[in-house]
C-alpha cells in the first residue's frame, strides 16, 4: 500500500474554507487551514484526485524537505545534500519558483537561482552532467518557500497554475481567473437548484465553472497535463482509475445557464469556450445589453458577474453602476444577484443596499463581491433601495 504523505494546496486570498470544505469532501486527511493554503495528507491517488478535482486550488505542492537557514549558503549547502537523483535525471529538465515571507531574505529570484546552482552543481560534480533549465515547459517543477528562516522544498505536482482548465483557448480583454470564477459561484452559494445567468460573460469562465459545479464535473478533466505525469513514479493506470471514478459522480443539471454580453467579439469567444469544455447542453450564449433585458418568468434567478471596473470613477462609471442598479429594480424581481468589482466608489451609485459584501482579491486588485436581494412583490417591489 502507498503511504499518506504531506500536501500543500495554494489558494487565493479568502478562499481557505472553500478550499478546506472541498478536501473535506474528496476525503483528505489531516486538514489544516494556513494562510493562502491547505495542508492535508493522502497517497499518491489522491493527490492526483485533488489536482483533478479541486475547483479552488492553485496548485497542489509536495514538500519533501525541510531546513533551517540563516543565509544563502546554507540554503545552497541543504539543497545540495538532497538526493535529487531519486527525482531528476541529468537529460532532464527543471524550474524553480521561490515565494519568500522573510526579512532576511527578500529577493525570491535570487533564492531561486541559488537552489538551481546547488542542484546543477551536484549533478555536475557527481554525474559530470547537469539538468537544463526550462522555464516553460520543465520535467520538474520545484518549490522553494522561505518562512522566516524555515525552508520548505516542495515538488509542484500540478506543474503550472491549476486556473489553466484547457478549455479556454479563446480570451477577452479582462478574463477572470478560473479559480477565482469558481470560488465566486461557491462563495454566492448558488447550489444548481434555479437558473443562473452571467449578464456580462466576456469570455464566459463564470458559466462555464458554474455549471462544471452544477454537474459535478472535475473541472481540470480539460488540462492537457499535470506536473506529476513526467515524475519518476507516474502511475497511469491509477490515474485513468481515478479518473474514470471521477467522471462516473458526474449528475444531471435540470436548470439552465445563461451568459450576456453586448460585444459580440466576447459572445463568440464565449461560445468557442463553452464547446471547448462540452458544455453546450447546459449554458446558452447571446447577443444582448444587459440594460435593455429583463428577467424571463418568475422563477427564481441567480445573477453572478464581474463588470467592468473602470480605472477611477468618472461620469461613465457612475452611470454605468446606476443603470446597473436601475435594470436589477426594474427587470430582475426574484433574484439574487451578486457581482464583484474593486470599484467601492462606484459601488455607491447601484442605488441598492447590499445584503451582503465579502472581500476577494481580484488578482492585486482588493474587490468585493457583493449581493443584491431583489425579492419578489405582487405590486410593489420589496427590493432595499438606498434612495
Ligand atoms: C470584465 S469583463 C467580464 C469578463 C468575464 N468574466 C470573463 O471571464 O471573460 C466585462 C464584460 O462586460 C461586457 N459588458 C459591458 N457592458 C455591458 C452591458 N451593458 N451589457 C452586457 N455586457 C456588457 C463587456 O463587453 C465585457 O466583456
Amino acid at each position: 500500500m502507498e503511504q499518506n504523505f504531506k500536501m500543500v494546496a495554494k489558494t487565493l486570498h479568502g478562499f481557505e474554507d472553500l478550499l478546506e470544505d472541498e478536501l473535506k469532501r474528496l476525503g483528505a486527511q489531516d486538514i489544516r487551514k494556513g494562510t493562502r493554503n491547505v495542508s492535508f495528507r493522502g497517497d499518491k491517488g489522491f493527490m492526483y484526485k485533488a489536482n483533478l478535482c479541486l475547483r479552488t486550488a492553485i496548485k497542489i505542492l509536495k514538500p519533501i524537505q525541510y531546513f533551517k537557514i540563516r543565509n544563502e549558503k546554507d540554503l545552497y549547502d541543504q539543497v545540495y545534500k538532497m538526493h535529487w537523483d531519486k527525482y531528476l535525471t541529468h537529460s532532464d529538465t527543471f524550474a524553480i519558483d521561490a515565494t519568500v515571507a522573510s526579512e532576511q531574505f527578500t529577493h525570491s529570484q535570487f533564492i531561486a537561482l541559488k537552489t538551481k546552482d546547488a542542484i546543477a552543481d551536484k549533478f555536475r560534480n557527481t554525474e559530470g552532467k547537469r539538468p537544463n533549465v526550462d522555464l516553460k515547459f520543465p520535467t520538474l517543477r520545484i518549490h522553494v518557500h522561505i518562512q522566516n528562516n524555515d525552508c520548505t522544498i516542495s515538488l509542484d505536482s500540478s506543474g503550472g497554475s491549476l486556473h489553466k482548465r484547457g478549455y479556454k483557448t479563446a480570451t477577452n480583454i479582462a478574463p477572470i481567473n478560473e479559480v477565482l470564477a469558481a470560488g465566486l459561484v461557491m462563495l454566492s452559494g448558488w447550489d444548481g437548484q434555479c437558473d443562473l445567468l452571467d449578464p456580462m460573460c466576456g469570455s464566459g469562465t463564470i458559466a462555464i465553472e458554474a455549471a462544471m459545479i452544477a454537474c459535478n464535473i472535475p473541472p481540470n478533466i480539460n488540462r492537457t497535463e499535470f506536473g506529476f505525469e513526467k515524475w519518476q513514479d507516474w502511475d497511469v493506470d491509477l490515474f485513468e482509475k481515478i479518473e474514470e471514478s471521477c467522471l462516473n459522480k458526474i449528475r444531471e443539471f435540470h436548470h439552465n445557464i445563461y451568459g450576456y454580453d453586448k460585444a459580440p467579439s466576447a459572445v463568440q469567444k464565449a461560445k468557442d469556450n463553452v464547446k471547448n469544455a462540452n458544455l453546450s447542453d447546459y449554458i446558452q450564449i447571446r447577443r444582448a445589453d444587459f440594460f435593455e433585458t429583463q428577467k424571463e418568468g418568475d422563477e427564481k434567478l441567480h445573477i453572478l458577474f464581474n463588470p467592468p471596473y473602470g480605472e477611477r470613477l468618472h461620469i461613465e462609471m457612475e452611470q454605468f453602476y446606476a443603470d446597473i442598479g436601475n435594470t436589477l429594480k426594474q427587470g430582475y424581481l426574484n433574484t439574487n444577484a451578486w457581482f464583484i468589482t474593486s470599484n467601492l466608489e462606484a459601488l455607491k451609485f447601484v442605488g441598492l443596499r447590499p445584503s451582503r459584501k465579502i472581500k476577494v482579491f481580484n488578482g492585486k486588485l482588493e474587490s468585493r463581491l457583493v449581493k443584491y436581494e431583489m425579492y419578489a412583490g405582487s405590486k410593489k417591489a420589496k427590493y432595499q433601495d438606498t434612495n
